[in-house]
């Protein structure tokens, strides 16, 4: 290509038996992982993908991904199926088209770096199961975080494709850090590294058309390595990108199926397919063929309307170019504050969120840094008076330690120090691979479950996710009951649900008398309907006696100042200590999960542990005595 961009038109032959293009742009779908993940948060079920699978393997699509991310860890917690077992699934009705995965790098499919036998066990049991590609990304862009997983990949004869996060700290591509060069750069670490190809991954919708078109121009200058451009439709540029980056040269691009694309999304692949008709990189895919998979999609949507975020007319999120943080991230941060009561403080943090970035070592955001950033911001605001970072959460001391790997530009110094303070890994941060410093974990967790676990599968699952995992392999072993909440639901049901959120609407349904008492722990839900805000609390009846019992306990007695306290909603992870132990002020009591974030719990005086209020595994309010002191 040199015409400046402009694509050729090779043929005036629109029909479906067009010969093929010179040059025909790939295409992944990505429909049955990030289409459902941007917009469903990852809710898709299995049930739902098997009538189109088919269908999609008769396309052409490049690949299909369809695994990693956040549906191993949303599939065990919140839809009882077995993450393994999808791949497996899909597998039978997908025989011609690759399957492809999104992986963490070190961190895997979860949120923290895991030992090199956990990262070996996974990545050959999803080799096992049936991916046959695997793009593996590292939030820090620290490849070093790569060197298991590719490994196993290339030992098992599959694709691995070298990601590079795309970052921004000015509107466009450049400034001191995220410029051209930093990208050339790590494309040339990744052929070093053996990449089959190289992705550039925008999860944010950063990218801007001339930046991508800027981009593959000069990667394609300096690599034969095919190229594949991942980015999102949050800020609406996503199209224009695509197209550009197509004129550059970009080999494979990720789309989504129409009723999967746009908003948080991916740009629908069918008017692309028509943009590109009869040109030099015309995709060669029947448009009717494409129609009937929207058409089979659309008759489940039913089900997954509810979780769409429309309480905007717009369909893009003009903060992710005003701000250039994830659209994740900032709905993050709006949950985080909303259960804080302390929404008011959205625009404080937006100016805080820079500083912090920068002091973290000018991280990209992607999950978990995104996420590491974006906590650290909140309390900042919220808890810093007088000093800067008076509380700091578990991940920021990691990342400091090293435990992340190597942050783009150095950790300021003073922050890094107090992070460290009384840190138990060491006060002197690490340089080394952090996998190197990790001890084998598969032997532990192979004691731990032992009793539970069938195989190699549910061992895996168990290291990944210690709590939610024994808790999801116990209701697939009939040990304990399923939970309604996390059951699949029929059109049927569907349809009832709807009809009666209709006569709620339109004020039919007054009767309030036999509603119970609100239990303590009533989960709250935003729950969305035709635009219209609801805060819904939803408690089951077990949780309702259960709550009973801990409401009354919590009104005989007086609060004390020495108990720990749920400072934000959450789900306690572990108890490090026991009813009778001694503890001292600033010892670590709780370990509780937020925003899929670790904090830890701390004994605010000398004392001995009176009561224990929960289990592990519980979920917490704001607020809720977890274990008394005395
Ligand atoms: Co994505």
């Amino acid at each position: 290509m040199d015409n400046h961009g402009i694509l050729e038109m090779t043929k005036m032959n629109y029909d479906t038996n067009r010969p093929n293009a010179k040059n025909p742009i790939k295409i992944q779908d990505v429909s049955l992982r990030d289409g459902h993940q941007s917009i469903f948060a990852t809710r898709g079920r299995t049930e739902d993908m098997i009538p189109v699978a088919k269908m999609l393997d008769e396309v052409g699509f490049y690949s299909l991904e369809a695994w990693g991310g956040a549906t191993f860890d949303v599939m065990h917690r919140f839809l009882n199926e077995d993450p393994w077992e999808r791949i497996r699934t899909l597998k039978k009705h997908i025989t011609k088209t690759p399957l492809s995965m999104l992986l963490r790098g070190q961190n895997l499919v979860g949120y923290r770096n895991y030992a090199d036998d956990v990262v070996e066990a996974f990545v050959q049991r999803a080799c096992d199961n049936g991916i046959d590609i695997f793009r593996i990304f590292d939030a820090l862009n620290d490849f070093r975080n790569f060197e298991t997983a590719v490994k196993i990949v290339k030992k098992n004869g599959k694709h691995f494709q070298g990601t590079i996060c795309y970052s921004l700290t000015e509107p466009r591509m450049g400034g001191e850090t995220y410029n051209i060069d930093y990208y050339l750069e790590k494309a040339k670490q990744l052929e070093k590294m053996g990449a089959d190809s190289i992705c550039i991954k925008d999860m944010a919708g950063l990218i801007a058309p001339y930046d991508a078109y800027n981009l593959i121009v000069a990667l394609k200058k300096q690599t034969d390595i095919p190229l594949h451009l991942h980015t999102h439709f949050t800020s609406g540029m996503a199209d224009l990108t695509l197209l550009k980056a197509i004129e550059a040269g970009v080999d494979i691009i990720d789309t989504c199926m129409s009723p999967y694309a746009y908003r948080t999304s991916h740009p629908a692949v069918e008017p692309l397919v028509i943009s590109l008709l009869g040109t030099n990189r015309d995709s060669g895919f029947d448009i009717n063929k494409l129609a009937e998979i929207s058409k089979k999609m659309e008759e489940v949507i039913p089900k997954y309307k509810h979780l769409l975020d429309d309480t905007k007319n717009a369909i893009i999120d003009i903060n992710v170019i005003l701000h250039q943080t994830p659209g994740g991230m900032l709905s993050n941060l709006v949950n985080q504050l909303r259960q804080m009561d302390a929404l008011d403080k959205l625009n404080d943090v937006f100016e805080a969120l820079p500083k912090v970035r920068k002091e973290l070592g000018q991280v990209p955001l992607v999950t978990p840094t995104s996420q590491i950033v974006g906590t650290q911001t909140v309390n900042n605001v919220l808890f810093d008076e007088d000093e800067s970072y008076t509380n700091i959460t578990e991940q920021v001391k990691d990342l400091c330690f090293g435990l992340y790997g190597k942050t783009t530009l150095p950790i300021d110094e003073a922050v890094q120090k107090k992070a460290l303070q009384n840190y138990p890994r060491g006060e002197k941060p690490i340089s080394v691979r952090p996998g190197d410093t990790l001890k084998a974990e598969m032997p532990q967790v192979h004691a731990d479950f032992k009793d539970l676990a069938k195989d190699m599968d549910d061992e895996v699952l168990c290291a990944l996710y210690p709590v939610t995992g024994k808790r999801f392999l116990k209701w697939k072993y009939g040990l304990a009951e399923v939970p309604a909440d996390v059951k699949p639901k029929t059109m049927t049901e569907v349809e009832a649900t709807n009809e009666l959120v209709q006569k709620a609407l339109s004020g039919k349904l007054t009767d309030k008398t036999d509603a119970p008492d609100k239990p303590a722990n009533a989960q709250a839900f935003d729950v969305f309907v035709d635009g219209e805000y609801f805060k819904v609390e939803v408690a089951d009846s077990v949780s309702r006696q259960k709550s009973g019992k801990k409401k009354k306990a919590k009104k005989a007695e007086v609060v004390s100042g020495n108990d720990i306290v749920a400072p934000i909603p959450g789900m306690i992870v572990e108890f490090k200590k026991k009813v009778g132990d001694e503890v001292k002020v600033g010892e670590t009591i709780v370990v509780l999960e937020a925003m899929k974030m670790f904090n830890n719990l701390d004994a605010k005086v000398d004392g001995v542990i009176k009561e224990i209020k929960f289990d592990t595994g519980d979920s917490v309010a704001k607020g809720d005595v977890i274990v008394e002191i005395g």
